[in-house]
């Protein structure tokens, strides 16, 4: 049964810390963080302080997204504001093997994002060097978009590379999901679901995210 990560983006951010602990409290498995910096994407959402402030509301690991340009250059940030896993684009300007080397010199678990129009082969030699994967199911920069299918199956080719090479890295899909596309990628062998707007614009979120959890 999957896990999941409800991304923040769709909190109500003039009572963040309110859906934080409300949101964990409803049995989140994880939180996803998405950070946007106005170049990667063309939106701009939050940097390491807000992730500082939020921290002492929750013991849930913070899986921090970051969709920014030179990611090696910010990580360091985001580890000491209390991420636990960071994931950077392959498709961002910078150096993906630095920003891998410096999040775990920070003592913390790196990923590896990718982009629906961006093939697995552009990824694979860094399943064995991360501890979760980010496949990504709508373009970057908003929540509420449409899953796209075609995307998702690139979580079937990560499976089969993590199992066939024993490794324990982490598949998270991430955008348009809600309990209709969740059990698709769970099906193809995600293991965390992130989802943004099918939690918290539900009426009932604890029952969304149970929702989620049991598929
Ligand atoms: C997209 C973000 C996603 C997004 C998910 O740029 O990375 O995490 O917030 O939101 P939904 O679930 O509404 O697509
Ligand atoms: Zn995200």
């Amino acid at each position: 049964m999957p896990k999941v990560s409800p991304s923040l983006l769709s909190a109500d951010f003039a009572n963040l810390g309110r859906d934080v602990v409300e949101i964990t409290e409803m049995g989140a498995d994880y939180l996803h963080i998405d950070v946007m910096d106005g170049s990667f994407v063309p939106n701009i959402t939050i940097g390491p302080g807000v992730i500082k402030s939020i921290r002492h509301l929750t013991r849930t690991p913070f899986i921090t997204h970051l969709m920014i340009d030179n990611p090696e250059r910010m990580v360091e940030g985001f580890a000491s504001a209390g991420s636990d896993f960071i994931t950077v684009h392959v498709e961002a300007k910078g150096d993906v093997g630095e920003s891998i080397k410096r999040i775990r010199q920070s003592g913390k678990k790196a990923g590896i994002a990718v982009n629906p129009p961006t093939p697995l082969g552009k990824i694979e030699s860094y399943l064995p060097l991360v501890d979760i994967v980010l496949i990504m199911t709508v373009n970057p920069g908003w929540a509420g978009q449409k899953f796209i299918p075609e995307a998702a199956r690139k979580i079937a080719g990560a499976r089969k590379i993590i199992d066939e090479e024993s490794l324990s890295t982490l598949i998270e899909v991430d955008g348009g999901i809600n309990e209709e596309t969740g059990a698709v990628c769970a099906k193809l062998g995600a293991d965390i679901l992130a989802a943004g707007s099918s939690i918290f614009s539900a009426k009932d979120r604890r029952k969304a995210i149970e929702g989620l959890k049991g598929l």
